[in-house]
């Protein structure tokens, strides 16, 4: 089983999901560690009620990112880390960081990229009149939300729609899609080749809507 870090900045719901996914004696990575960038995330404390190691990394204490990082990399040697997730951790990771994670590193993001990168996609979402919204599940790379996708979920946007219903549509989404990309990326359906995903020889996307 890959040892997985999962990292977080708040409530920590898709962590809650990875982390009960991996609890399958089938599942081919196992959650080692929970880091959070903020002390008081509420992720912190569900994570340890579950038996996960934690760790709160302020990114506040440090002058700058690159010794942030720093912190981040020697706590996720000393557990052995192959593989980061992030889950709503938001804070933007430097291009050295991210290079040295290339491949070992996905995110999930709330909308179907490449539309609405950054913040308050479900806003904008119904700002546009978009009929069809979701989440995805990408490599990261150093531009923001920019990376290969592994993994992507739909949902309608239906009339009378509000941010809180949209988003509250789309997470349960985000809930299923993680750990089904996680398994994938784990036990090599999905790896990043040159700069794209490469999937295993027969795997069917479609079928796995
Ligand atoms: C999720 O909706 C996730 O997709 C989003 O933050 C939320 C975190 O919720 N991530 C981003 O916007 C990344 N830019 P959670 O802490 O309950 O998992």
């Amino acid at each position: 089983r890959r040892r997985v870090a999962i990292l977080i900045s708040g409530r920590g719901s898709n962590m809650a999901s990875l982390i009960e996914a991996a609890r399958a004696v089938d599942f081919p990575a196992e959650i080692a560690l929970v880091l959070s960038n903020r002390p008081d995330a509420e992720g912190l404390e569900r994570a340890k009620e579950a038996g996960i190691a934690t760790c709160a990394i302020d990114h506040k204490a440090f002058p700058d990112r690159e010794s942030f990082e720093r912190a981040l990399d020697a706590a996720l040697r000393e557990h052995d880390i192959a593989f980061i997730c992030l889950a709503g951790f938001m804070r933007v990771l430097t291009e050295r960081f991210v290079e040295r994670w290339s491949g070992r590193m996905v995110n999930i993001h709330p909308s179907l990229l490449p539309l609405y990168r950054g913040t308050q996609t479900h806003r904008r979402a119904l700002a546009d009149g978009v009929l069809v919204h979701g989440c995805t599940v990408h490599f990261v790379v150093p531009e923001l939300d920019a990376g290969p996708i592994i993994a992507q979920a739909a949902v309608p946007v239906v009339p009378g729609d509000t941010e809180e219903s949209l988003a509250a549509r789309v997470i349960v989404q985000e809930h299923r899609l993680y750990p089904q990309a996680l398994r994938m990326i784990c036990d090599g359906t999905a790896r990043l080749e040159d700069g794209r995903v490469a999937f295993a020889r027969g795997w069917d996307a479609g079928a796995a809507l």
